[in-house]
């Protein structure tokens, strides 16, 4: 491949990516790197605002302090610390599983699990609009992919009953899609897991910290945490910090750590990532509204919307306003940039073609006002 030619074709097509260094003080606005003008960041995942919280901060730094600054090897290695062990049983309590296992990011985990439990005389049913790393583990696993229409369980059904076969079976989705902003049917999808006989994977790297009623997400909303074999998610988006990890029973646990490649052959977490974790842990149990009052500020956010006569259809943090063409999303998160608001334009491969578009993300870094005023400016500029 030509890469100048590829990255001409990339900039024709409105598609081209590089990086805006932003400065993000933990007291204070970000703002781009050279610039003092103060920016509401409307794309974070950092949606509960731990990544700033000062006992999160203090937990780290505790931890870098005590424990140094690298975890020196992989875990079946000399790199299998006490602090891993004791992140891993607080993530299982909080998901109400057996065990869990850490992984380095969530990329890592969708690449390690799903190849691990899948092999190619096997069949994966994988939601069209999963993440690029559950997509990328499907992949790896060289297993026969089946890809049912988003969020439709009816197709899901059909193409169970005609693709099942009689080896092992996987579903794998999200519970609340990343650049939609929408759930899962997750008791249906329980139903269908358990009537085809298949292992059910669900991702929830953008719903951990903020549904259910004490935070662990969907699956607990739901109801349904005895029905799902393994639960993956991440540290790094609600809770602030960094690093992944799945949660299942034992038998999966002790399996994984066997037989997941990023996990066996990869540097183990750091203490400072794992202090980060556990402390914004602690901060999700001692204040079980946060994700309410995030759900409350993204309804707020939506009604600031309709009464500009923008209609949302999400219900979630995750607001993502479908421009279409490429070249028009950067346009428009251009203009926004310009009024204060750094927003960035989503463009395939990461969306479908023709679905470029602004993914607002609600969190607690932004105030009512933010969001009124955000609102306001979106509806000048559509
Ligand atoms: C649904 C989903 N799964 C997995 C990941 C990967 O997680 P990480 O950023 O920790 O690698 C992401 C990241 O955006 C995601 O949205």
């Amino acid at each position: 491949m030509d890469p100048l030619k590829w990255l001409a074709k990339q900039r024709q097509h409105g598609n081209l990516r590089s990086l805006r260094p932003l400065v993000r003080p933990v007291m204070g606005s970000p703002h781009l790197a050279g610039s003092q003008r103060p920016l509401i960041d409307c794309s974070s995942n950092d949606y509960l605002a731990l990544s700033s919280h000062p006992l999160v901060i203090a937990t780290s730094r505790q931890f870098l302090e005590e424990h140094g600054a690298g975890s020196g090897a992989a875990r079946l290695m000399s790199g299998d610390l006490a602090l891993h062990h004791q992140l891993e049983e607080a993530i299982a309590r909080f998901k109400g599983q057996e065990a869990a296992v850490l992984f380095g990011s969530g990329y890592m985990a969708n690449t390690g699990v799903i190849p691990a439990l899948m092999g190619r005389h096997d069949v994966i049913f994988s939601d069209k609009l999963n993440h690029a790393s559950i997509v990328d583990g499907c992949v790896l696993s060289g297993a026969r992919i089946v890809r049912f229409r988003h969020n439709d369980m009816e197709h899901l059904a059909q193409l169970l009953s005609e693709k099942r076969g009689n080896g092992q079976a996987l579903i794998v989705v999200e519970s609340l899609y990343s650049m939609d902003g929408d759930k899962v049917p997750l008791l249906q999808l329980v139903q269908l897991k358990e009537k085809y006989n298949c292992l059910l994977l669900v991702d929830e790297a953008h719903a951990t910290g903020i549904f259910g009623a004490t935070g662990a997400g969907l699956v607990e909303e739901a109801g349904v945490t005895d029905q799902v074999d393994l639960v993956m998610g991440t540290f790094g988006k609600a809770l602030g910090s960094y690093g992944a990890y799945v949660a299942a029973s034992q038998v999966w646990i002790d399996f994984l750590l066997n037989r997941a490649r990023s996990f066996i052959y990869s540097t183990s977490l750091p203490p400072a990532v794992i202090g980060a974790s556990l402390g914004a842990l602690q901060v999700v149990a001692e204040n079980p509204d946060l994700g309410h009052t995030l759900l409350a500020r993204a309804a707020f956010f939506k009604n600031a919307l309709a009464s500009c006569n923008l209609k949302m259809e999400s219900s979630t943090q995750i607001m993502p306003l479908v421009v279409g063409e490429s070249d028009a999303a950067v346009a428009l998160a251009a203009k926004l940039g310009e009024a204060g608001f750094f927003v960035t334009a989503v463009r395939p491969p990461t969306v479908p073609e023709n679905t470029a578009r602004l993914r607002f993300s609600v969190t607690l870094h932004q105030s009512e006002d933010d969001l009124a005023s955000l609102a306001k400016h979106v509806a000048a500029l559509v």
